[in-house]
């Protein structure tokens, strides 16, 4: 029988999933998802390393929920991937204590997005010792089933170079062709600007679109999106480098021509802010309309999420099981 590669990827859940995780990293997973053997891990347990949702369980558990239904209304097929809950599959902390013996301290730190992280949400040194060993985690994620590809966003690539480390770290330990590294891949767009501008979208900012926006709130927001700050009439040229109107035109609008002919107008003050945020409103919406019928199936039959939730859960722990027997053989602890 021939075997296909493995894709692991999947989401902290702490909050509903948007725009910009779709072109940087859930496109690629909808569309790999025939290629490889997917797993896609709800990863609720790295919630819990955030200071800002330790304390907030039911956020944590309701997302959970949130981000299956946002998955599968992109079009995640729980007939060909596997969907589950990091926390159901214990094999994967046992494997993350284990890793956690082969990084040193000061590799924790050095990692760069959780530097960033420490950075933009001001953590100072009020973090846990999970948050540090986040990327750990991760790697235990990732590792569990045996991944060859990770499909994530580009502020993913450090917990894959760490995941990397620790592979080459345990072989050299415990014998040549124990683990496997892996690759990463991000999607078409790096790093989707935020409608305020600012060069992420995220929640912690309120500057997210989400999958499952009403029309009316994809409205709202296009009509408050940032454009070029030094245009104030609609007959002074504009510029369209770098202006998130158009950078979200480029990404969500599949109409080229409508695109250029903006772009042109715009360069030379022929066209307002109205009209172009009107049609990247439509182009958005168009977008998005899709993804929230899909998304209302599921909101209607909970307990099939449930079920596929339970049913990765099951694929999962088997396949832990056997990776993690096999690192602990390496490894000589006992299995009595
Ligand atoms: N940390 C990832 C994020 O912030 C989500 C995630 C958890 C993940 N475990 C993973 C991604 C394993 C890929 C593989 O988006």
């Amino acid at each position: 029988m021939e075997t296909k590669k493995r894709i692991l990827t999947g989401d902290n859940t702490t909050g509903r999933l948007h725009v910009g995780h779709y072109v940087g990293a859930l496109e690629n997973r909808v569309a790999l998802q025939d290629a490889y053997d997917t797993f896609v891990i709800l990863a609720d347990m790295h919630a819990f390393a955030y200071p800002k949702y330790v304390g907030s369980p039911e956020i944590v558990s309701d997302s959970i929920i949130q981000v299956t239904m946002d998955n599968l209304a992109v079009g995640i097929d729980p007939k060909k991937s596997k969907i589950f809950a990091e926390s159901t599959v214990p094999e994967i902390y046992e494997l993350g204590m284990i890793f956690s013996m082969l990084v040193t301290h000061n590799r924790a730190l050095r990692n760069p997005t959780i530097k960033e992280e420490i950075r933009e949400k001001s953590l100072g040194d009020n973090y846990s010792l999970g948050f540090i060993n986040f990327p750990i985690l991760q790697a235990a994620d990732i590792l569990s089933v045996n991944a060859d590809l990770v499909p994530v966003g580009e502020d993913q690539l450090p917990h894959i170079e760490q995941t990397n480390e620790i592979v080459r770290k345990f072989n050299q330990l415990y014998g040549e062709g124990s683990l496997k590294e892996v690759e990463g891949k991000v999607g078409r767009i790096k790093r989707l600007v935020g409608i305020d501008g600012n060069a992420k979208m995220t929640k912690s900012l309120d500057n997210a679109i989400y999958l499952s926006d009403t029309e009316q709130m994809i409205k709202d927001k296009v009509k408050k999106m940032y454009t070029d700050p030094n245009r104030l009439h609609p007959t002074d040229p504009g510029k369209v480098e770098g202006n998130p109107v158009f950078i979200y035109h480029d990404a969500f609008n599949p109409n080229k021509e409508e695109i250029e002919d903006l772009k042109q107008r715009y360069l030379l003050g022929k066209v307002g802010d109205v009209e172009v945020k009107e049609k990247l409103y439509i182009a958005l919406n168009n977008f998005i309309a899709p993804i929230r019928e899909k998304r209302k199936y599921y909101e209607e039959h909970l307990d099939e999420v449930v079920e596929i939730l339970a049913e990765g859960s099951r694929a999962v722990r088997g396949e832990a099981k056997l990776t993690l027997n096999k690192v602990k053989e390496k490894m000589k602890l006992p299995n009595f």
